[in-house]
Formats: structure tokens, sequence, C-alpha cells
């Protein structure tokens, strides 16, 4: 729940159902969130403190994602908004991300436009230019694996819980980055390829353990800290060449991955290098949440974009 751009409440139910199965499963997703979302939405307001009558806008996710999932909530908004009698606002998962950066609290003083931001997620790896709320374009993006991706399957290798990329970060903080090293794919342009890195990674690991087989255990930390800086400086060579070509000096970060401690350190030392405004999301809102939905729901509802009470939800929708 939003006034303007301060959070009132921002409640998440994280679904614990996918860790035993290493992954995210679309029908699961689908009934945890047909759980969730009434008890959810009735403990947001409580916390907001505030009633349903008092709500001017109900702000949804249409796309892209998981269509069980977006398809639950697309319909709890409408009937919602139609009992109401209040518009129906429809957001864009990856605006909503990049947007993050406009709460209030985000920052100790307001990120200004233009800005680069760099979304890194489970689904998404983008570079976009951010001219003002509604107006963004893509730089470039991943042509394969999002980079959440490639450090979630990289986790599933080495044994570790779903989602690994919080655990790959964790273990790599005690780990040497130059243990080991990987072929990273080297695109023309601001384009991303993970793919090629993880099936580097897996074929490293095969190659080592002929040898060693308990070469993952032994050197768990080293092998996390290696994989992690190898990410990290893909991103970092699109970001950095992104920034040369645009000029831009107010540089952001967003997406799950954003909460990377190794992501978050190199933009910092590469920002204070160059003279760049560094703007790093507090960890509430790096992975998906309902305030960056309600911020992004908030400049629609200025700009007067509302969704029919005939509109569906996407799995893949334009940026
Ligand atoms: O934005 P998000 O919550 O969901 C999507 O829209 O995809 O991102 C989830 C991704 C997962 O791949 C997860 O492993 C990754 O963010 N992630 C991290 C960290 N925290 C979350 N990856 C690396 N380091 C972290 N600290
Ligand atoms: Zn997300």
């Amino acid at each position: 729940m939003l006034l303007g751009t301060k959070v009132l409440s921002n409640e998440v139910a994280s679904q614990a159902v996918h860790e035993a199965f290493g992954g995210v499963v679309p029908e699961l997703a689908s009934r945890a969130h047909q759980q969730n979302i009434v008890p959810v939405v009735d403990r947001a307001l409580k916390v907001a403190n505030i009633s349903p009558q008092e709500l001017n806008a109900i702000a949804f996710t249409n796309g892209p994602g998981l269509l069980g999932s977006l398809l639950v909530g697309t319909s709890f908004a409408k009937s919602l908004a139609l009992g109401l009698a209040i518009p129906l606002v429809p957001v864009h998962h990856m605006h909503a991300h990049v947007l993050a950066h406009l709460i209030e609290d985000a920052h100790p003083r307001p990120i200004e436009f233009p800005f680069l931001c760099l979304t890194v997620s489970g689904g998404h790896t983008q570079l976009i230019e951010v001219q003002s709320p509604s107006v963004m374009t893509v730089l470039g993006e991943t042509i394969d694996d999002a980079v959440g991706e490639a450090f979630d399957k990289a986790a599933k290798i080495l044994g570790l819980p779903y989602p690994g990329g919080p655990h790959i970060d964790q273990l790599s903080a005690t780990g040497d980055p130059t243990f080991m090293s990987f072929n990273e794919s080297n695109l023309p342009g601001f384009n991303f390829s993970f793919s090629g890195m993880k099936t580097s990674f897996l074929y490293a690991l095969q190659k080592e353990m002929k040898v060693n087989p308990n070469f993952i255990t032994t050197h768990l930390n080293d092998i996390c800290a290696s994989y992690q800086h190898a990410l990290i400086q893909v991103l970092m060579k699109k970001l950095i060449a992104a920034q040369k070509s645009t000029k831009i000096k107010n540089i952001a970060i967003a997406g799950g991955v954003s909460a990377n401690s190794g992501l978050r350190d190199a933009l910092t030392q590469w920002g204070a290098k160059k003279g760049l405004s560094i703007f790093l999301p507090p960890f509430q809102y790096t992975t998906d949440n309902a305030a960056m939905i309600g911020i992004a729901g908030y400049y629609q509802y200025l700009e007067g974009i509302n969704a029919p009470l005939s509109t569906s939800a996407q799995a893949k929708i334009k940026f």
C-alpha cells in the first residue's frame, strides 16, 4: 500500500514450496498465489492501517511472468476494483523493478533522471535508459538465460538450496575469486548471454571431479567466489560500455540479483573511481515485492492509465 511515493505496507508471501523441488513449479506457484492472496492483502491493509474504502486505485501486475500466478492476481485485482468502484491500474513487472528507485525511502536523496538501470532478476537481465517514470528504453538484454538463472542453475549443480543466488553470494564472501575461470561470451553491443558460462561451469567441475571426487565440498567457497566474479565481470563490462556511450552519470541496479554483495561492491568502487552517482536499492526493494508494483501503479495512475475489466494477464508482454 502506498500514499503517493511513501510505502505504508509492503507484505510479501514467500513460497517455501519451491525449495523442495529445486525450482519454481508453475502449478504450485499458482496454487500458492490463490491461497495467499486474500490473507496477504488483508495483512497489508491492517499494517497500513487503512480500510479498503480509503483506497484510490488497485495496481496489479499484468505481465511478464508465469501465467497461472498472473491470472490469480489479475482476477483478484479486477474483483477488488469492481467491488470498490475504483480504477484498475496495470503494471509491467520489469518497469516496477526500475521504478522501485522512486519510492520515498529508497535513497537518502532522490534519484535523478536520466539514469541507467541494470535490471538483474531470475527471469530477466536488461540495461535500461530511464528518462522518466514512463519513458524507458532497453539498450540491451540477455539473448538466453537471465543472470539470476545462471546463479540458480550453478547453485543446483553445487547441491545448494533454491533459490541459489543468495547462497552463492554468502559462500563467496570467504572464497578466492581467482581460483577458477570460465568462458565468458562476449556479444557485441549491450546484449548479454549467460548460457555458455553455465555450461563452462558444469564442464570445469566435471573435469575437476574426475581427478578429485570431493572437489566441490573441498573448494565450495572458492568455486562460488570464482563463478560469482565471472558473472559480475560480464554485467560490469556492459554497464561500463553503456555508461561510456550514453554519458549518463546516475547509475542504478534493480531486481533480485541487485541484492548481491559482490555486484554492489563492484558498482560502488566503479562509481567512486569515475565520479558517478550509484543508486543501490534497499534490500526490501530488490527481490519481487509489493511496493515496487505500488510505485509503478502510482505513476500509471497519475497518467490516467487504466485497464478495462475485460483485461487479461500476459506471460510475455512488450517492455
Ligand atoms: O527479481 P526476483 O525476485 O524475481 C524475478 O523477477 O525473477 O529475482 C529472483 C532472483 C533469483 O534468481 C535469486 O537467486 C536472485 O534473484 N538473487 C540473488 C541474490 N538474492 C536474490 N542472486 C545473487 N545474489 C543474491 N544475494
Ligand atoms: Zn522480479
